[in-house]
């Protein structure tokens, strides 16, 4: 398989968002513009605080541009909607529902649901899938980070979104953890179609997983660069060994640092 796309699922269009701070507006996303196209793979990398949750919470519902437009197919985006899985940064799990029943819980909502049986079968899969099985019956307090990090994975594919948001899905998991949940996530790629937009600060990780990436400034954020990545999918671990990869990784690595580097955050105001 290539990297070959299809139609466009979503458009940032000259999109500009500035927040109410009480020292005045913050510029945080400059007219950015990028396309998301059906089977992309986009990652969106740059400095910490630069605006990325915030372009994907605009995609995915939670906040409206203050000019341009976000599209999803065709439409300006109007709020959340169940073909768009979110994945927060911070454990999305309820703390008052078991593991299972936090994976079955979205199986039990009208735009998703299944059959008891068939609820029970893919709870069992995404159990397995992450290494929860045996905690189907304890309570998210009683996980560890990555566990719940984990979990709220598993909600999120348990339900089949066709369009992934994931906000640095895999930032507090230990390095090998990391490693197994990119592999999971391309397998689980592998198996379902489905476009994904993934926030991340690894360069590694964006090459990895990337169809596309696009490299945001230091805030407010501005499409810096777009870099196309060369390799089709499926993907084994030995890429990372490869020295084509080790040559994309270090020139995206380089555009990337240029902003750490930068001399100040751009601002409209003088701190937040
Ligand atoms: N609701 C808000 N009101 C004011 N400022 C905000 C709000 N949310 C985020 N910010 C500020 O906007 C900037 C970008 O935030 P965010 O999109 O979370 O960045 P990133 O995900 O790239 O780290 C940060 O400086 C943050 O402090
Ligand atoms: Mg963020």
């Amino acid at each position: 398989m290539t990297n070959e796309t299809g139609a466009r699922r979503a458009r940032f269009d000259h999109v500009s968002l500035q927040y109410a701070t009480a020292s005045g507006p913050l510029t945080v996303i400059d007219d950015v513009s990028y396309d998301i196209n059906e089977r992309d793979f986009v990652a969106v990398i740059g400095p910490s605080g630069c605006g990325k949750t915030t372009m994907l919470n605009m995609l995915a519902g939670f906040q409206k541009p203050t000019t341009g437009r976000v599209l999803f197919d065709g439409a300006p985006v109007a709020g959340p909607g169940p073909e768009r899985g979110v994945i927060f940064q911070e454990y999305g799990v309820f703390p008052w529902l078991t593991v299972r029943d936090n994976i079955a819980f979205g199986l039990r909502l009208n735009a998703n649901r299944v059959s008891a049986a068939e609820r029970d079968e893919i709870c069992a899969h995404y159990l397995d899938l992450m290494g929860l099985t045996e905690f189907a019956d304890a309570y998210p307090k009683h996980l560890s980070g990555g566990m719940r990090q984990r979990l709220a994975i598993a909600r999120v594919y348990a339900v089949k979104p066709r369009f992934l948001l994931m906000d640095e899905p895999f930032g507090a998991l230990d390095a090998q953890t990391r490693i197994h949940m990119q592999n999971l996530l391309l397998r689980v790629l592998a198996a379902e179609r489905k476009t994904v937009m993934l926030i991340t600060h690894s360069v590694e990780e964006a090459v990895f997983l990337a169809s596309r990436i696009v490299i945001v400034t230091a805030r407010p954020a501005r499409i810096k660069d777009i870099v196309e990545v060369p390799f089709g999918y499926p993907r084994a671990e030995q890429l990372r060994d490869g020295k084509a990869f080790a040559e994309l990784r270090a020139r995206v690595s380089r555009l990337v640092m240029d902003e750490y580097n930068a001399p100040a955050p751009r601002r409209t105001v003088a701190a937040d």
